[in-house]
């Protein structure tokens, strides 16, 4: 009985895995490094080494399986907060010079798949 049970829950979640891995494929990583690069973004920073501010892999780690994630990371490219960057001083955090939705999410998308 329990058997049966852990096995059908087994099946479920690869269901939920696949739909979201599906999910991610739809970033436009040129698109995304393009924006990017024209945005001074990747001067702070990297797929997977910490510059003057976290990898990507962080932040992805970080919002990883979070439903609000893309939100929170659209948020934090536009509404120019008080950042902490890794050599210890405090700045504005970058505002993205689009306001285009597409394109906002498409980066978040694109940070968070790493
Ligand atoms: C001067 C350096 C610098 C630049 C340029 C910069 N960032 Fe950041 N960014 C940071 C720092 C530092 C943090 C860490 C903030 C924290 O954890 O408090 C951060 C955090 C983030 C986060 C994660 C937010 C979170 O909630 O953890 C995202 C997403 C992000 N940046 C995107 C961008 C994008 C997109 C650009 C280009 C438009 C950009 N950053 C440009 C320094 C920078």
């Amino acid at each position: 009985m329990i058997k049966v049970s852990m096995s059908s829950l087994a099946i479920a979640l690869g269901m939920v895995l696949g739909a979201m891995s599906s999910a991610q494929a739809a970033v436009d990583v040129e698109a995304a490094k393009a924006l990017a690069k024209a945005n001074d973004c990747l001067k702070c920073h990297a797929a997977s080494k910490d510059k003057k501010g976290p990898s990507m892999q962080k932040i992805a780690a970080k919002y990883k399986g979070k439903a609000d994630g893309q939100e929170k990371a659209i948020k934090n490219m536009t509404d120019g907060q008080m950042v902490k960057l890794t050599d210890g001083t405090e700045e504005k955090h970058k505002i993205i010079d689009t306001k285009d939705p597409k394109e906002l999410k498409n980066m978040a998308d694109w940070y968070l798949s790493h």
